[in-house]
């Protein structure tokens, strides 16, 4: 089974009716750094990096490139960077956060649709691998700021290959309404500026991403084929061997029992079974293959520790039991509705359960975290741990209703460290200033 078909960490025991993670007792750890905490398994992590080497390992040329934008911090970024992951950046923040964890910044890629003259000077100062060319705007503007610093940039083309997934469906059409990349009708035009006039851009191939939570390989099959045809369009009507794709992430994981997401090997046997018949027909050089995995590679590594609180109960309706923590620090179930699974991490073998709604404690009737779940009867202080939070959840996190952001420990044989602090109340106001005139 791949990591990402698990809903628990895979270092998950049950020790005299508490959860352990990575060694560590969760009802311990609550204990002793608070709640709402981030919780981050650094085993589960590795393993699905070897994961998706192994998956690959028949075709040479891969780089895998780790989405930044899934869960971005130093100590995150140092194990990905130990285990050979190059990243996929979409800011300066984000790239700041990569040169201060010691990463190599030639296997750092800048993607993104409307990236700032300064963060473009910015990138190309810390010396990054490949930009992710968006639009037209974008590559007149990356032009002129290397041709100032003298310098080129070596980038792709981000095209919309007209394949768009969801979760289980996908669609492939002609065209697709995206705020992303150049339509496929446009690719002639804007390789003839690059060839003209941006001097300064070094094209070395193209970039599509079709999606996230993609439950479905066919669509990486199809996508593959679609990228060849276009390398082997492009030698052909511009006399240009390009040598690199990149396929982007989506792969799915799983977040309830009903979720069945494809294993790593399984998008891997689709994307060499396309590359390899795809590079026959098209007969053209086998090509560098990027992939940048985000959710599949965290999120199955990280929970969230909530304290339970109040209660209320609606006879003949349900029975809300509210924790500390909620849409803030997990935005995911109010904007997507997406679904979570929860335990009661200091009563795990309890087996007389109730149905109830796990409410988050922030001023939104929205802010629900699990609309319905099984659980033991909890009261007061009991410990719920949310799984699968590893993914966009730290990332997507706000201060909504002046609440300071959880703490993130990372365990690993019995020890936890905390990669990220708890924020204070003076956090909280320490970039405001209130101006003479009013005091
Ligand atoms: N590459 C590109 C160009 C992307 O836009 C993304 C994600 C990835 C890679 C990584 O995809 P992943 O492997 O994580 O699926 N906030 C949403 C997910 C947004 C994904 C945006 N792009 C959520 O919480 O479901």
């Amino acid at each position: 089974m791949s990591t990402n078909q698990r809903l628990r960490p895979i270092t998950t025991e049950i020790k005299e009716e508490h959860l352990y993670i990575g060694g560590c007792d969760m009802v311990e750890l609550a204990d002793k750094y608070g709640t709402p905490l981030y919780v981050l398994d650094e085993e589960t992590i590795r393993s699905m990096c070897r994961e998706y080497k192994s998956a690959f390992r028949n075709y040479n040329n891969i780089h895998m490139i780790y989405a930044c934008k899934a869960m971005c911090n130093l100590a995150v970024l140092k194990i990905l960077s130990q285990e050979g992951f190059g990243f996929d950046t979409v800011s300066a923040g984000e790239i700041y956060t990569a040169y201060k964890a010691g990463v190599d910044m030639k296997r750092v890629l800048f993607n993104g649709n409307n990236k700032s003259a300064k963060e473009i000077e910015r990138a190309l100062e810390y010396g990054i691998g490949r930009f992710s060319v968006d639009n037209f705007y974008e590559a007149e503007l990356l032009n002129s700021i290397a041709l100032s610093k003298n310098t080129i940039a070596d980038i792709l083309l981000r095209i919309t290959p007209g394949i768009e997934c969801h979760t289980h469906d996908y669609i492939q059409t002609g065209q697709i309404d995206s705020k992303f990349g150049f339509d496929l009708s446009r690719t002639d035009e804007i390789i003839n500026l690059i060839k003209v006039k941006y001097k300064n851009l070094n094209l070395k191939g193209l970039h599509a991403h079709i999606g996230s939570q993609i439950f479905e390989t066919r669509s990486y099959y199809d996508e593959v084929e679609i990228l060849i045809r276009e390398l082997a369009r492009i030698k052909e009507k511009h006399n240009l061997s390009l040598n690199e794709i990149n396929i982007g992430g989506g792969l799915g994981v799983k977040y309830t029992l009903e979720d069945c997401p494809p294993s790593v090997e399984e998008l891997a046997s689709a994307v060499t079974k396309a590359m390899k018949k795809a590079l026959d027909k098209y007969s053209i050089e086998e090509p560098v293959i990027y992939i940048e995995p985000g959710r599949s590679i965290i999120s199955t590594a990280g929970v969230t520790l909530y304290k339970v609180g109040s209660f209320k109960k609606i006879p003949g309706v349900r029975k809300y039991v509210a924790l500390d923590g909620g849409m803030a620090d997990n935005p995911r179930p109010a904007m997507y509705q997406a679904k979570y699974t929860a335990e009661a991490a200091n009563k795990m073998n309890n087996s007389e359960t109730e149905l109830v709604t796990l409410a988050g404690r922030y001023c939104e009737s929205g802010d629900i975290l699990i609309e319905k779940t099984e659980l033991p009867r909890l009261e007061a202080g009991d410990i719920v741990c949310v799984y699968n939070t590893g993914a966009y959840n730290y990332s997507m996190a706000s201060n909504y209703n002046r609440v300071e952001k959880p703490a993130m420990v990372l365990v690993n044989n019995s020890q936890s460290d905390m990669i990220v602090n708890r924020e204070s109340l003076e956090d909280l106001i320490a970039r405001e200033n209130i101006p003479d005139r009013l005091r």
